[in-house]
């Protein structure tokens, strides 16, 4: 890895109150054990649990982001998020782009690239993501979506500072398929280059692998050139079956 690892999970809509503190507690304790200062370590809860488990991080090494935010600052937008809630309730982070969101939500480029601005202006990291269908990794065209998404989706003014991409295909999303580590490495690589050609600090921005990483395969896939962490979903809501992942950002 080239630059600081990120670890983060997504909770998706997973979790209340009471069984979400205990695991984020022994995540925390887990956290509070071990020398962290080579990693950061990301949760985003679901909205509703931001502010509670970020006033539980507080004081710790964990970070706690959103999985989505609105684009506009405020307004008349019922049942949506803006960056500055957020941040205002503790978070430091926003995944826009998932997948999830891009499907359900019919989200576009031209969408989660105003999100992700939106973030940066609040003061939040962007998690921005990417990634194709299985339909389009058959029919040879993974490259040039990525490209098409790394491009359109990016935030004006990103830096390695401000921005992180993921790199989640849709197949490999809960359903136990991960590509092979030289497809990883090719995606990776292609989109650190079209990355080159559109921002100053490149090479430091974390490119994380996201789709059905586990303890058992993340550290073959931490371990590829320009993959600098991991977005994990089912594998993340559980404090015991993260942290063998976390630790891969560790070593
Ligand atoms: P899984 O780890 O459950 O495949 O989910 C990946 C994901 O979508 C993280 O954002």
């Amino acid at each position: 890895m080239t630059v600081r690892p990120l670890i983060a999970g997504n909770w998706k809509m997973n979790g209340l109150a009471t069984e979400s503190s205990a695991e984020l507690k022994a995540l925390i304790a887990k956290l509070q054990a071990a020398d962290t200062g080579a990693c950061d370590v990301l949760i985003c809860p679901p909205a509703t649990l931001v502010f509670q488990m970020a006033e539980l991080a507080k004081g710790s090494n964990l970070n706690i982001g959103g999985q989505d935010c609105h684009a506009a600052e405020k307004g008349a937008h019922t049942g949506d998020t803006s960056a500055a809630m957020l941040k205002d309730a503790g978070a430091t982070y926003a995944i826009v782009g998932h997948s999830e969101r891009r499907t359900d939500h019919a989200e576009t480029n031209e969408i989660v690239k105003a999100k992700a601005e939106a973030a940066i202006a609040a003061g939040l990291i962007a998690i921005v993501c990417v990634g194709e269908t299985l339909e389009q990794r058959e029919s040879g065209e993974t490259l040039s979506v990525i490209t098409d998404q790394v491009k359109n989706s990016l935030p004006a003014g990103a830096t390695a500072q401000n921005t992180v991409i993921a790199y989640e295909p849709v197949w490999a999303i809960g359903t136990g398929k991960t590509p092979t580590p030289a497809d990883v490495a090719e995606v990776h690589a292609h989109m650190r280059g079209d990355l080159n050609g559109l921002m100053q600090d490149a090479d430091g921005v974390r490119l994380l692998y996201g789709g059905s990483v586990k303890g058992s395969n993340a550290a073959e896939l931490m371990a590829l050139d320009n993959v600098d962490g991991a977005l994990v979903g089912g594998a993340s809501l559980k404090a015991e079956d993260f942290w063998p992942i976390v630790e891969t950002g560790l070593a």
